[in-house]
């Protein structure tokens, strides 16, 4: 499965760093949502679920984690360790995240509002949805 990173722009000077994410500039979609993990439990892995359209980017702006994607025919995992990387989430991937540090924070840009009706939480039920959306395209 394709993997999309993005190596956002820092701007630094002798005070710091700064990354600005922008809708349609650094973030392919406009952003209707933004939410973030921390004080993630060791040992926690958390997601376990696919989205019917949502897309989104994550960046873990302290710490870091790994994530796990699956498109329902090979999975990927990626680890997220620097503030300035963001990894492209589409729709129709199932996610875990795993192995925070003890300063995760994880933060997510998203394509809509909070809908629990977009989540597919079981993983069988996401197989099945996977394939009836390729035998569809097809
Ligand atoms: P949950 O979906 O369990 O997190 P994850 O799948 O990433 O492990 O979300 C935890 C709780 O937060 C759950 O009660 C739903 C709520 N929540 C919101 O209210 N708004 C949001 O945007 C998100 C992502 C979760």
């Amino acid at each position: 499965m394709k993997v999309t990173t993005y190596e956002f722009e820092e701007h630094g000077d002798d005070r710091g760093i700064l990354i600005a994410l922008e809708e349609y500039k650094n973030v392919p979609f406009n952003i209707r949502r933004c939410y973030y993990m921390y004080n993630t439990q060791p040992g926690v892995r958390r997601g376990f679920h696919a989205h019917k359209s949502l897309e989104q980017i994550l960046v873990c702006v302290s710490g870091s984690c790994k994530i796990l994607l699956d498109d329902g025919q090979s999975k990927e995992t990626v680890l997220l360790d620097r503030p300035n990387k963001g990894l492209y989430i589409a729709h129709n991937i199932w996610r875990e995240m795993f192995d925070f540090s003890d300063n995760a924070v994880l933060m997510v840009l998203a394509s809509k509002l909070y809908d629990e009706s977009d989540y597919i939480r079981s993983y069988d039920e996401f197989l099945q949805y996977v394939q009836t959306q390729r035998t569809e395209e097809n």
